[in-house]
């Protein structure tokens, strides 16, 4: 396995699309899950220089903090409650352009400014979380939603 990923783009969508297959590669070289989950908040987190980036996996009814990077994060959020929960709820991806917008948010840190949250499924279930949170504002757009979805999608197939 390669420990080493290259990306020469500068440009966002150039970036997703370099970064994709080499993190798909990563990933199918190794099959524990909390290996997988901490390398891919790394390797996202790196490579867009994101704020916060990390998973959330559903446990007897409630979303329990998994691999991340970052600064501290509340550890529990329950059905329906902040961005992730009701993500969970509804089974889609939210994208949040301004936190402090959203009734409900969960602030783990004031930094957060801008938030996207996708749910993996897998047999109709949600069995956890991808959450990405910007200190900048609304930074997150389609580009992120499409290529996250993208890379969330085969997650939920292939772990
Ligand atoms: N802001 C999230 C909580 C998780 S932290 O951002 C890492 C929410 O409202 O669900």
């Amino acid at each position: 396995m390669s420990t080493t990923l290259t990306i020469k783009s500068t440009i966002k969508e150039d970036k997703y699309i370099e970064i994709i297959p080499q993190i798909k590669a990563l990933l199918l070289g190794e099959t524990n899950l909390i290996a997988n989950l901490a390398n891919l908040s790394s390797v996202l987190k790196t490579t867009f220089e994101f704020f916060w980036v990390g998973f959330y996996l559903v446990e007897d009814n409630t979303l329990v903090l998994g691999p991340f990077q970052g600064s501290l994060a509340c550890t529990r959020i329950n059905f329906g409650k902040g961005v992730c929960g009701k993500a969970w709820e509804e089974k889609q991806t939210l994208v949040v352009p301004n936190v402090d917008l959203f009734k409900g948010h969960i602030a783990c840190s004031s930094l957060s400014k801008s938030e996207i949250v996708i749910p993996l499924i897998k047999e109709n279930k949600v069995f956890a979380i991808l959450d990405v949170d910007s200190d900048k504002l609304n930074d997150f757009d389609e580009i992120d939603e499409k290529y996250l979805n993208e890379l969330c999608l085969w997650l939920s197939e292939y772990l």
